[in-house]
């Protein structure tokens, strides 16, 4: 709800208890945007609600709360239509208003959260020695943007990574580079990634089939566990190794993330057991400790079991999830934590929830999300994969991304004639490529599956990010030809006249809205929607035949329609920068 509607919905409240007595204090107006814009802006429907209490008609309830309704200020005079809805049709003064003052703001009429939290959100997180795959990126390109609304909301926003780097896998691998490349366990850098992957693939092989292998590796899981030099310094080794790769990605999509891995957890596992074992949820079942769930049950319908330690007294993914959880209510002060993972890991999570909330760790005051999203598939509608098969690599599909906005670009300058630089060349193809990837995973509704095309996402038609980019940078484009500075063309000067203004006009001041909604349900593919339709508004305003005249228009018009450009673009501005794009002032 944005503070227009707020306003109005107080104003509707009074005057329904002015109408029909205190009984009614409280009663929601049931106020909501117009079907139809012919109708006005808003519409209440609360006199149809009210009929069967009041014993009267609902034409005759509007009537009476219109009287005593006072939103002059704000509205035209209230329309009664139908069977008895109160149409309210905002007064142009008010909207010139509005946009004077979110000129003049550089958040741009967005209320920053009234109560700031502390946010915790638990994105990215790939696996030390494997590949970091499309999963681990639609993760990343979620979670940063949901960090960043909530940062911009102000809310105190942790940024972790909970890499995996612990574990059985570990012992697995040093036991084989022991025998196969003992090197790569005392010096730096003796391995890139791809040798990483290899080289853990075919442990994994081993250990599948050698038993002496597998106790080999097992005590070294025990060294690693007990912190022996040499077996720690090889797993520090390995970790930096991923630890590099993983940062390239990073830096290619500018995300800002702290590491606090799964190792991180260690020495608190045993107590999450303790505690359970205190709390009497702990049952003990052919010799691996375990809480039983509600409303998990295996194929033949028993209730099924969250093992929190092994028969071997390992322990797994859930116990340091319950470890971790604790840390960041306790040590953290977290109030709201967010995991941004694959939707396959939905009852992972549903579980641990449960147990940390049976076993009393979670106070009121704390909200626990997870945050799913869908497969990243191929254009052939299977598991988006490489044409010989392969996972695909991060840092290729990025890669491939920018390589294909330069040849993009290239055509596109031959075919105006233009000349530009290496350098802008270069740059732009960057931004475009990099963004591409981004706006393609977050403008689908993330629980969705998506399919990855390159052809899609760079497309200039749409709802991509090359469109929207655009939109902007032509935008500059008329501060250029008019040889204007939007920061100086002064204050108050706004004035609405035609349709296609009043409809840029009112979509613009509801940018408060759709982010205050995107900071509850967490689904930035409503904001890409917003700034889209917002592009389109301005297409139509701008439009030769259907829009209005801004650089030849006259005086006091032309001022008011830049400021109205100004504003678009810094609404696409913000917008995009929320979800982790930079804009171009020329492409
Ligand atoms: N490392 C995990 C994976 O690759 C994701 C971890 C998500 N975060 C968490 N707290 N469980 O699937």
């Amino acid at each position: 709800m944005n503070a227009t509607q707020e306003k109005l919905k107080v104003q509707l409240e009074q005057a329904i208890v002015a109408a029909f007595g205190a009984d009614f204090a409280g009663v929601d107006p049931i106020l909501v945007s117009a079907s139809n814009p012919k109708f006005g802006d808003y519409q209440a429907n609360v006199a149809l609600s009210l009929s069967k209490k009041l014993g009267l008609q609902p034409r005759a309830i509007a009537g009476a709360i219109v009287e005593k309704l006072d939103v002059s200020e704000i509205c035209e005079p209230p329309e009664i239509a139908g069977p008895g809805f109160i149409n309210l049709k905002l007064k142009t003064v008010y909207l010139e208003a509005q946009l004077n003052e979110i000129q003049a703001d550089p958040r741009l009429g967005v209320a920053a959260a009234k109560i700031p939290k502390r946010e915790i959100v638990d994105f990215s997180s790939p696996n030390i020695a494997k590949e970091m795959h499309v999963g681990h990126l639609r993760s990343t390109i979620i979670g940063d943007s949901i960090a960043r609304i909530l940062e911009f909301q102000g809310h105190d926003v942790l940024r972790l990574n909970h890499v995996g780097d612990w574990g059985t896998q570990f012992g697995m691998l040093i036991a084989y580079l022991r025998e196969v490349y003992p090197d790569a366990l005392t010096t730096a850098n003796a391995l890139d990634i791809g040798d990483l992957v290899s080289f853990y693939r075919k442990a994994k092989q081993r250990f599948d089939t050698d038993a002496a292998f597998q106790e080999t590796a097992r005590q070294e899981v025990v060294r690693l566990q007990a912190g022996t030099e040499d077996t720690l310094h090889a797993w520090k080794l390995l970790c930096e190794q991923s630890r590099q790769e993983f940062q390239i990605i990073y830096d290619l999509l500018n995300i800002e993330i702290i590491e606090r891995g799964e190792s991180f957890y260690n020495p608190l596992l045993s107590g999450v057991v303790d505690d359970l074992e205190k709390s009497g949820l702990l049952v003990e079942n052919q010799g691996a400790k375990c809480v039983f769930l509600e409303g998990f049950t295996n194929r033949e319908g028993e209730p099924l079991p969250l093992i929190v330690q092994k028969s071997d007294g390992g322990y797994n993914y859930a116990t340091t999830d319950l470890a971790s959880l604790r840390y960041r209510i306790q040590k953290d002060q977290a109030k709201r934590i967010v995991y941004v993972t694959d939707a396959g890991q939905g009852n992972h999570f549903a579980q641990f929830f449960q147990v940390s909330r049976k076993a009393g760790w979670i106070p009121d005051d704390v909200e626990l999300v997870h945050v799913p999203f869908g497969l990243v598939l191929g254009e052939d509608g299977k598991k988006f994969k490489t044409r010989s098969g392969d996972t695909v690599r991060l840092r290729d599909l990025l890669d491939e991304a920018v390589s294909r906005a330069h040849a993009d670009l290239k055509t596109r300058l031959q075919e105006e004639e233009r000349q530009e630089t290496e350098e802008f060349i270069n740059e732009v193809a960057r931004v475009v490529g990099i963004s591409a990837v981004k706006y393609a995973d977050l403008s689908q509704n993330r629980t969705s599956n998506y399919i990855f095309s390159y052809d899609k996402m760079l497309d200039f038609k749409g709802n991509t990010a090359p469109y929207m980019l655009y939109a902007y940078a032509r935008i500059q484009g008329i501060s250029r030809k008019g040889d204007i500075n939007f920061k100086e063309l002064g204050s108050n000067a706004v004035l609405l006249q035609h349709e296609t203004e009043l409809a840029l006009a009112k979509y613009l001041l509801q940018l408060d809205e759709v982010i205050s909604n995107v900071e509850q349900d967490l689904l930035p593919n409503r904001l890409c929607e917003y700034l889209y339709e917002l592009s389109k508004k301005f297409n139509q305003f701008y439009d030769r035949n259907q829009g209005v005249q801004v650089l030849e228009a006259e005086e006091p018009q032309r001022t008011s329609r830049l400021i109205l450009c100004d504003l678009t673009a810094r609404t696409l501005k913000l917008g995009l920068s929320l979800l982790g794009i930079q804009v171009l002032e020329r492409m």
